[in-house]
């Protein structure tokens, strides 16, 4: 229920704060009377008036200065505050309206019109505060709205990352099938792609399309992926062409996560010098994100255990694929690698296959 309108009155004139009182005894509001700006500043600390009648011409602190005061508080603005003024005041009423006024009431003044004064004066109020507390539900609304989107975006944009893991390792389930292959293969590359100097959006693409690069090997027969021994010429040729299924498959997408996928898959397998596969791509022709997959995939693979072979020594791994620098790599990206060894033995002593 609302309560009663609260009215505070003040003047320095005694007779003045009783002939308002008397006024508006039978209105039924709660009435407060000042006679010093400086008692009716704590009052509205302690009680704020829905509006104020208030005298210009005071001992200490004037009217004007009193008004400005309270105009400019965020917890006392939206108070009405009517001045009055005697005739031919100007330079006060001036005064007034730029220290926030917002009603003028000039002496001599009846009772009648104190009485409808005041009263617009509340409902001024009123309105002002509904419109306030409209407002404050709509922001409350805006933000519990927003925090809701966020949460799906977020929640989508999870789902989103791990459908692509999760059809990484289905490529990779064959032959590796505990994705630990995938995940450290994103972690080296974003080690990289930080040294290379990648933006934080181009390195999160890089580090969440990196595990397609293998996506072909799902339409590559298991007698050859899973051969224990070397390849035969034609049966390495059909291996080869898990870079162009893999590309097949994710191009199209309008993702930037499946069209930086289709790209790796394309060109992971590509040489600095021109004597890759598949389509014999040389230095920067490769498209950047191909060539940092390539020593992260390399280096890896050199390192796990396969059907066919038994891991290399860390330190082994890292001579050959320096070796390979300016040849099968690119050297700068060879150099970062070289920079970050410390992080890619921490990944590879950490993060290793379950069996
Ligand atoms: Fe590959």
């Amino acid at each position: 229920m609302k309560g009663r309108d609260h009215v505070l009155f003040v003047d320095d004139d005694p007779e003045i704060l009783r002939f308002y009182q008397d006024t508006v005894a039978d209105e039924g509001y709660e009435v407060a009377t000042a006679h010093t700006s400086e008692m009716a500043a704590a009052l509205v600390r302690e009680y704020p008036p829905h509006t104020i009648i208030l005298d210009l011409d005071m001992p200490g602190m004037s009217g004007v200065e009193f008004c400005r005061l309270l105009k400019a508080g965020k917890d006392t603005l939206s108070i009405p505050i009517a001045v009055v003024t005697g005739h031919g005041e100007r330079e006060a009423r001036l005064a007034a309206l730029s220290a926030g006024a917002d009603e003028f009431i000039t002496k001599p003044i009846t009772a009648g019109e104190l009485r409808l004064r005041i009263r617009n004066m509340l409902k001024l109020k009123a309105y002002t505060d509904r419109l306030a507390q409209e407002q404050d539900i709509l922001d409350a609304m805006v933000r519990e709205r927003t925090r809701e989107l966020e949460e799906t975006v977020r929640r989508l944009e999870q789902t989103r990352l791990e459908t692509i893991f999760r059809l990484s390792r289905a490529a990779e389930y064959k032959d590796e099938d505990t994705g630990s292959h995938i995940r450290r293969i994103s972690m080296y590359c974003e080690v990289l792609g930080r040294y290379l100097g990648l933006e934080e959006s181009e390195l999160r693409v890089l580090v969440h399309s990196a595990p397609l690069h293998d996506l072909g090997k799902i339409g590559i027969p298991d007698a050859i992926l899973l051969k224990p021994g070397k390849l035969t010429e034609d049966e390495f040729e059909i291996m080869k062409t898990h870079t162009t299924l893999g590309a097949e498959i994710l191009a199209g997408s309008d993702d930037p996560y499946l069209q930086t996928g289709s790209i790796i898959a394309l060109s992971h397998h590509e040489r600095w010098d021109g004597r890759g596969y598949p389509k014999g791509l040389a230095a920067e022709d490769i498209p950047l994100h191909g060539r940092i997959v390539a020593v992260a995939d390399v280096f890896d693979a050199l390192v796990s255990k396969r059907p066919y072979k038994d891991p290399m020594p860390f330190a082994k791994a890292v001579s050959i694929v320096r070796d390979g620098s300016g040849s099968q790599f690119d050297a700068g990206i060879v150099d970062a690698f070289s920079e970050e060894l410390g992080e890619f033995e921490r990944i590879y002593q950490t993060v290793q296959d379950e069996d």
